[in-house]
């Protein structure tokens, strides 16, 4: 039997990718193997949205040189992020020219017969495609990482530009997918016990199929299938976000009340810079609809520290914002140049130290920020939805709340009772990133 292991960098698309591409490769025979030394096929999905993710490709890579060279009949692949940028695919075809099977985000479908190709000539193969306008889903048969939730793919590639990202390079320009097609597939993985869907986009706000749906007219479509009883949406852009979408929170029930919506930088300066077509006044007023809408929204953003140009009172504008909103959870990023992108011809770039500093001091708010707002759980009882078993303690499990607040809790249950089934648990203890508590009975 023929065994094969993914790892997998990056975001939630990445994340999807490899679900479709071990669906692929399960067609061809193959299966899962927990060990990568261990495996007939590895195939290692790639970020390139910060240096380090490019620093610890090529480690890993390096790593899988000696097992290349002991054993003939293993394949190494390459996909995802890095080998969209030319400059990449000639490092490993200089330096790393062992590497089996190179390809990119756009032809995932093609992968069963590059290795079908590669195993009957034994000659390298490499095909990568720019703006592929064909979305080639039809041959997916995604093998999913959780029985009872689902990535589902609205739109592909990214048309923003913000000046620091390589997104839009390596994913391609935006595409988005048929309303049909996209409730079709929800209603299969319904039938098939999915019970949460998570609609993934660069951009789900800019979300158009051919014939004029919007994101708000597929959010209300979605509510409407059966079995689904959560339904979650990443990433939102300020600058796309509309009151019709945001009626969706108070419309459609099963509409989780949790919004991760990327602020980047809280001053307008900077903001401008960054081309993301908002300003912190726009931003805010956004936030202010969403709590009106529902006030019990749970909010996460991702901001940037160190962006050319950034002076201490741009930053300090940050931790303004940040304190305004006070944001259930946060990813912060130090900026990384990305070559080809424009930020990374500005000049005025700021130095590692103060970037540092600035990083810090931004953590120390954000965490403090977090573990006020998990502390107001501590006492109540909560819906959670049963993932699995939980990594830190045994005989417990993990949940997510409709907020998206990570649970670790205890129960009596089996894990074939309680995992993908929703259970009501009384929060015990507040930590920073999760909570902790007891199942309790249904009231
Ligand atoms: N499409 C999503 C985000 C995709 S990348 C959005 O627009 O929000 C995820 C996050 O990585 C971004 O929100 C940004 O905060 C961060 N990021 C992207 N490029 C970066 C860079 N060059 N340096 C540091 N952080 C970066
Ligand atoms: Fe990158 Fe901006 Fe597109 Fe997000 S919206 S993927 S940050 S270019
Ligand atoms: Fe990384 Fe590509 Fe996602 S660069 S963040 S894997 S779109």
């Amino acid at each position: 039997m023929n065994k094969y292991h993914i790892i997998t960098y990056g975001c939630q698309m990445n994340e999807h990718d490899s679900e479709n591409i071990a669906g692929l490769l399960e067609a061809m025979g193959y299966v899962y193997e927990e060990d990568p030394y261990d495996s007939d096929v590895v195939v290692i999905n790639t970020c390139s949205v910060r240096e380090n993710a490019d620093k610890r490709f090529f480690g890993v890579l390096g790593q899988f040189k000696k097992k290349r060279r002991n054993d003939p009949d293993f394949i190494l692949c390459v996909c995802g992020c890095m080998p969209q940028q030319p400059r990449i695919v000639e490092k490993i075809n200089k330096q790393f020219s062992w590497v089996d099977i190179v390809f990119g985000t756009q032809n995932i479908a093609k992968f069963p017969e590059l290795l079908e190709k590669r195993i009957r000539t034994g000659r390298r193969q490499r095909e990568i495609i720019d703006n592929n306008p064909v979305i080639d889903e039809q041959e997916m048969k995604p093998k999913r990482m959780f029985r009872h939730k689902a990535l589902v793919n609205i739109t592909y590639g990214c048309n923003n530009f913000c000046t620091y990202c390589i997104v839009p390079y390596t994913r391609g320009r935006e595409k988005s997918r048929m309303l049909q097609d996209i409730v079709r597939e929800i209603s299969c993985l319904a039938a098939d016990g999915v019970r949460e869907v998570m609609l993934l986009g660069q951009n789900v706000d800019s979300y158009r199929d051919a014939v004029g749906h919007d994101f708000a007219d597929l959010l209300h479509a979605v509510n409407d299938i059966d079995g689904i009883i959560r339904i979650r949406f990443m990433t939102s852009h300020p600058k796309d976000i509309s009151d019709r979408m945001i009626d969706c929170f108070r419309t459609c029930d099963k509409l989780c009340h949790n919004i991760h919506l990327p602020v980047q930088a809280g001053s307008d300066r900077v903001l401008k810079r960054m081309n993301r077509h908002y300003d912190t006044a726009r931003y805010l007023e956004i936030v202010d609809k969403l709590r009106a809408a529902a006030p019990d929204i749970t909010m996460s953003t991702d901001i940037i520290v160190g962006f050319p140009g950034e002076t201490e009172e741009d930053f300090e504008a940050t931790l303004d914002i940040a304190r305004k909103v006070r944001y259930d959870s946060a990813f912060t990023f130090i900026y990384s140049p990305r070559e080809g992108t424009p930020a990374a011809r500005f000049t005025d770039q700021i130095p590692d130290e103060v970037c540092h500093d600035r990083f810090d001091r931004l953590v120390d708010v954000m965490n403090s920020i977090s573990l006020e707002k998990n502390l107001e759980y501590k006492g109540r009882t909560y819906e959670v939805l049963v993932e699995g078993v939980s990594k830190t303690e045994d005989n417990a499990y993990a949940g997510r709340t409709d907020g998206f607040k990570l649970v670790n809790f205890t129960s009596d249950k089996t894990p074939d009772e309680i995992i993908g089934t929703l259970v009501n648990v009384q929060i015990t203890e507040s930590k920073t990133f999760s909570l902790e508590g007891v199942e309790v009975e249904r009231n």
